[in-house]
């Protein structure tokens, strides 16, 4: 396992509370000075290193490199005085891309590469609702980070950095455009490292975007999500024999660094609450299940990940595609029906064409609290074209993803579907180990025709009684059924 100091790395930041990891702290001189003085602005030791921060080798080299060029760059100007004789050295860098990705831990890490302090600016420590005021500003934060010799980082920078307004017409406009003057001046002489972040570089005016060296940060990779996770866990914390790789994989699908620190605290919170001497994978899952939830309140609409991968599906709904029959359309209706759209996953409904569906099928099957396995007449003994049965295989969708449920401690409801000398529970010697755990479960029977109009409402019933988050959504749906759960007799009833 790769363990990192990442939680533990810098004692005197961790200091200000865990919301300092993402902005440094205001100094009292910041934060107190007189609203017609100019602002002090204090360099800090940056926060993280390169061997913290997960990024494509190819990306972190080009930024390496870049960077110690320009810092020697920066002295043959400065110190050898190349600056006199009018050559113009560039400087500043742009990162950006979607929210949590490294983007902030890469400007620190590229002060730390270089031996340099980083001053970091947020808009409101350099906003003034005084004309003349914020200029002033921006002018002291360049003579500070010179002074010093520290990076100059602005964070939010599409604040700064987007087009001028051509028609200024309230005071707040006049202060942007002159803060921006003043930016695009001191860019143009400036000879210390600047750079930028944001989420959103497609507002930035063409002038600054012409003098700006620009990194893209793309969201994790598989590989990348799961370095990140191994990173984050720091020496002391305990985890279960069950946390592996393979078992944590699925979880980290489609989350972006800072999702991946949420879900280790998450997970870690409810084993202390628990009681648990270590963190399980349930703990895990039912973390990245909350993580779920609330992902698309919290990313940028702009940036929000395809519509199979939302993450809002609380009902996955697993049958074998030579088993579709009659049933399995008018249940996934049903469902939907009652409990929202958002809320239903079936792969052959949700995802769209070019999606990628393995890991897509994975992550939901692990994320869904409910998994209705749909057992049909040819579940157990369907077979492959060279004659072996199909859920003996470990590439069985149907075997894997019931697995996956399972592992992650959500409710897996055995769904029978058929006339009763059709269908029955599988015997515990019939199924292949990963999946045996379901066969204890308590199963529904969908008879064909008027037994299913009796049975589903039932279904509906039994799930908004399992799930809270489920009984909420059918009430917001205002549809309400007559609540008793109909219980499939098993072989030896
Ligand atoms: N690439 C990464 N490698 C390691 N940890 C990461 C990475 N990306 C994010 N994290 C984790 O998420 C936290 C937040 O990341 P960071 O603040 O750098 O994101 P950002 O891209 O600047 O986001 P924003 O656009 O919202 O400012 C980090 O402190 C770290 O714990
Ligand atoms: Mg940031």
């Amino acid at each position: 396992m790769l363990v990192d100091k990442l939680m533990t790395r810098k004692p005197s930041t961790l200091a200000h509370g865990p919301g300092s990891y993402d902005s440094l702290p205001v100094n009292e001189t910041e934060a107190s000075s007189a609203a017609h003085e100019p602002r002090h602005f204090t360099p800090h030791a940056p926060l993280y290193a390169f061997d913290l921060v997960v990024l494509p080798a190819a990306l972190k080299n080009r930024i390496v490199t870049t960077a110690t060029l320009l810092d020697r760059g920066n002295t043959v100007f400065d110190d050898w005085r190349l600056s006199e004789i009018g050559a113009d050295q560039f400087a500043a860098f742009n990162f950006y891309g979607p929210p949590g990705i490294g983007k902030t831990m890469a400007a620190h890490a590229v002060a730390d590469l270089l031996g340099r302090p980083i001053i970091q600016v947020r808009p409101g420590l350099i906003e003034s609702p005084y004309i003349g005021e914020t200029p002033k500003n921006i002018d002291s934060l360049f003579r500070a980070a010179e002074r010093e010799g520290a990076i100059l980082f602005f964070d939010e920078a599409d604040v700064w950095l987007s087009r001028r307004i051509e028609s200024p017409e309230t005071v707040a406009d006049h202060v942007l455009n002159s803060a921006r003057a003043e930016l695009l001046m001191w860019l143009d002489g400036y000879h210390g490292l600047v750079i930028f972040a944001t989420n959103s570089v497609s507002s930035y005016d063409p002038a600054f975007l012409r003098r700006l060296i620009p990194f893209e940060f793309m969201p994790p990779t598989e590989a990348e999500r799961i370095e990140i996770f191994w990173r984050h866990i720091p020496d002391p914390m305990p985890l279960a024999a069950d946390v592996t790789e393979e078992s944590i994989i699925p979880l980290l699908h489609g989350l972006m660094g800072r999702d991946i620190r949420r879900l280790i605290i998450d997970a870690a919170m409810n084993a202390v609450l628990d009681g648990s001497p270590a963190v399980s994978h349930t703990h895990f899952a039912s973390a990245a299940n909350g993580i779920a939830k609330s992902l698309p309140m919290t990313h940028d609409a702009q940036e929000q990940p395809p519509m199979a991968d939302r993450r809002s599906h609380l009902i996955f709904i697993s049958y074998r595609g030579s088993d579709q029959n009659w049933a399995t359309e008018p249940v996934y209706a049903r469902m939907t029906e009652a409990f929202g759209a958002d809320t239903v996953f079936k792969a052959g409904n949700a995802l769209r064409a070019g999606e990628e569906f393995p890991a897509i099928v994975k992550r939901e099957a692990a994320s869904c609290p409910v998994m209705l396995a749909c057992i049909g007449p040819e579940w157990l003994t369907a077979t492959a074209p060279d004659g072996s049965r199909r859920l003996d295989s470990p590439a069985d969708w149907v075997q894997e993803e019931i697995a996956i449920s399972l592992q992650a401690g959500n409710h897996v409801v055995p769904l029978l579907i058929g006339n009763r000398n059709e269908v029955a529970l599988p015997k515990p010697d019939q199924v292949p180990e990963s999946i045996r755990a379901m066969v204890y479960r308590q199963a529904l029977w969908l008879a064909p025709g008027r037994g299913l109009d009796a049975t589903i409402p039932m279904l509906v019933d039994c799930l908004a009684e399992l799930v809270p988050e489920l009984a909420e959504r059918r009430r917001a749906r205002s549809t309400t059924q007559p609540a008793s759960v109909a219980q499939a007799p098993r072989d030896e009833d």
